[in-house]
């Protein structure tokens, strides 16, 4: 799989800009920002490339002007990955739209109907990795400085993603909603092991939190008229764990 990131204004008027790494078309007053991400997948060929990523930027560029319905659907996907099959590309494996650092649009051909929205949150909280039952020198061995009696902190990013109905007429909103009902009043600025009840049988690691989250998630997120797809639970930037809707 190969993935390219084609950054440009929105709506697209097809005017031209020198910086392809910052956003082509190029961003004018009253403009958004967006990133369109296209899969493509495939083996390499002799020259080494799965494809050109010249013809991917084209393709996008030439599409974007083309369409003026809302872009977080899937009839826009659905166009989008028409136009790039009409332009020889290689078959799509995915096709994601990032409105914003928090925001994101993913879609696959497999479920052309379909359209996943993810949402970013983040919370503080601290925590001490720890076994109940096993002593500190125990849970020393096992975690090392992660088990400091006191506990320590991060700031987790947390990733949820559901499958969009269009019968919610704002899925965004109605996802925030719940999310801030159902984890952020729990987590956020909690110590995990001494005052949340989800924990105190159960060692806070990053994915035990992820199968939290989801549990705390998905009845609410379906009340709501949401179908949860996954849960992503980013302890650091570089360590998160990932939790998919329970079937
Ligand atoms: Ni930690």
């Amino acid at each position: 799989m190969l993935a390219r990131t084609v950054r440009m204004a929105w709506p697209s008027d097809g005017s031209k800009g020198s910086n392809g790494y910052g956003a082509v078309p190029v961003l004018v007053g009253g403009s958004r920002y967006v990133e369109w991400i296209v899969q493509c997948q495939g083996q390499p060929d002799h020259t080494g490339y799965l494809v050109s990523i010249t013809p991917i930027d084209a393709a996008l560029r030439a599409w974007a002007p083309t369409w003026r319905g809302a872009i977080e659907t899937a009839d826009c996907m659905r166009s989008l990955a028409a136009f790039c099959a009409s332009a020889s590309l290689p078959p799509l494996s995915g096709l994601s739209l990032r409105v914003s650092p928090q925001h994101a649009y993913h879609w696959n051909p497999d479920m052309p109907e379909r359209l996943h929205v993810q949402v970013s949150f983040e919370f503080s909280a601290s925590h001490r990795l720890a076994l109940p039952g096993c002593t500190d020198a125990e849970n020393h061995a096992l975690f090392g400085k992660c088990s400091n009696p006191n506990g320590h902190g991060h700031n987790y990013r947390l990733d949820v993603t559901v499958a969009a109905d269009p019968a919610v007429a704002n899925t965004v909103a109605a996802l925030e909603t719940v999310v801030d009902r159902e984890v952020m009043t729990r987590l956020d600025h909690k110590h995990l092991n001494l005052d949340c009840p989800e924990f105190a049988e159960l060692n806070p690691s990053v994915e035990h939190i992820a199968l939290v989250c989801r549990n705390l998630l998905q009845a609410p997120l379906r009340a709501a008229g949401l179908d949860l797809v996954s849960v992503t639970v980013w302890e650091t930037a570089k360590t998160c764990a990932t939790v998919q809707a329970a079937g």
